[in-house]
């Protein structure tokens, strides 16, 4: 989270042992967070900040091949397409496109062979990438509106499913596995880059919907991402990188929540409770 995304951030305050987990308040809270991040004008890409963000994330070759509007509002935590081995021609699907960064650095990974379908709940998401896509003349990308434990596309028609940053926010992860691996034709190809938890969250940041939607509070451990995906049928599950987070990177990401206006719990270390990972998997061929 930017400075500029936290001034037009108006994520709830509430708390998610409350909203209680896999409720529509969860989903409601962040699609209110990326609401307003889409209305927001805030480049994390340019100004290298860490976040639910892109700062040092893609390369400079990347950065100028992308439309600005996209870079504007990009808010992942790697770059799934370092590691998707995209093809020309190929059928893409980013789960959470937001204002669609890794749908346009795919989309020109593809091909005008290919194409490649972004999905995300948020509707100024969409109609946000969808402009984007228009002004910048991008043809062989779309955007549907529509949640990814239920995506709007039929089974198997996918190459590579990429996710970035995303699937932590879901409160049934083990849901959006599964349909990953329904859109995906058999030999197809999973890679992600995620937040995943490596110890205990404290109680205070743990229950704080805001923490929620800025990529800290729904992360689960390696095991538990790795049980959903294994559940799912995935196989050739491989963490390709693990980039642990330090105590000011974590901060970073919890500048909005409640937890960074209590000062009594500003002098806890927060390094090493979570990590940004890059999983490829693959869906088997029978
Ligand atoms: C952290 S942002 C990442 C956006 C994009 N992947 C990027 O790297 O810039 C999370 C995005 O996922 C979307 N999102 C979160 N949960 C979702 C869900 N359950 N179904 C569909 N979209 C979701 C949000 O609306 C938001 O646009």
């Amino acid at each position: 989270m930017t400075t500029a995304q936290k001034k037009s951030g108006k994520s709830t305050k509430q708390d998610v042992a409350k909203a209680g987990s896999g409720s529509d308040e969860i989903r409601g809270a962040v699609r209110e967070h990326y609401g307003n991040l889409a209305k927001s004008d805030s480049s994390c890409c340019s100004t290298k900040e860490s976040s639910c963000g892109c700062g040092g994330l893609y390369s400079q070759s990347e950065i100028l091949s992308l439309p600005q509007d996209a870079i504007a509002v990009s808010a992942g935590c790697g770059n799934p397409t370092a590691i998707a081995s995209l093809k020309p021609g190929m059928i893409v699907v980013d789960l959470g496109s937001g204002g669609g960064i890794d749908a346009f650095l795919s989309a020109r990974k593809v091909g005008p062979k290919g194409m490649v379908y972004g999905i995300d709940m948020t509707p100024e998401m969409i109609n946000r990438a969808r402009k984007t896509a228009r002004e910048s003349g991008i043809q062989n990308v779309e955007f549907r509106l529509g949640e990814i434990e239920h995506i709007p596309l039929d089974a198997g028609v996918a190459d590579v499913v990429i996710s970035n940053c995303v699937i932590n926010l879901s409160p049934d992860k083990q849901q959006v596995f599964k349909e990953a691996f329904r859109v995906l034709r058999p030999g197809g190809r999973l890679a992600v880059s995620d937040i995943v938890l490596v110890s205990d969250l404290p109680e205070e940041i743990r229950k704080n919907l805001t923490a929620w939607s800025s990529c800290v509070s729904g992360a689960v451990s390696e095991k538990e991402y790795i049980g959903a995906m294994k559940n799912a049928g995935f196989e050739h599950i491989k963490v390709d990188d693990r980039v642990v987070y330090t105590h000011e990177q974590l901060s970073d990401y919890l500048k909005d929540s409640e937890y960074a206006d209590r000062p009594e719990l500003r002098g806890r270390n927060l390094s090493d409770l979570i990590a940004s990972y890059r999983i490829t998997a693959v869906r088997p061929k029978k």
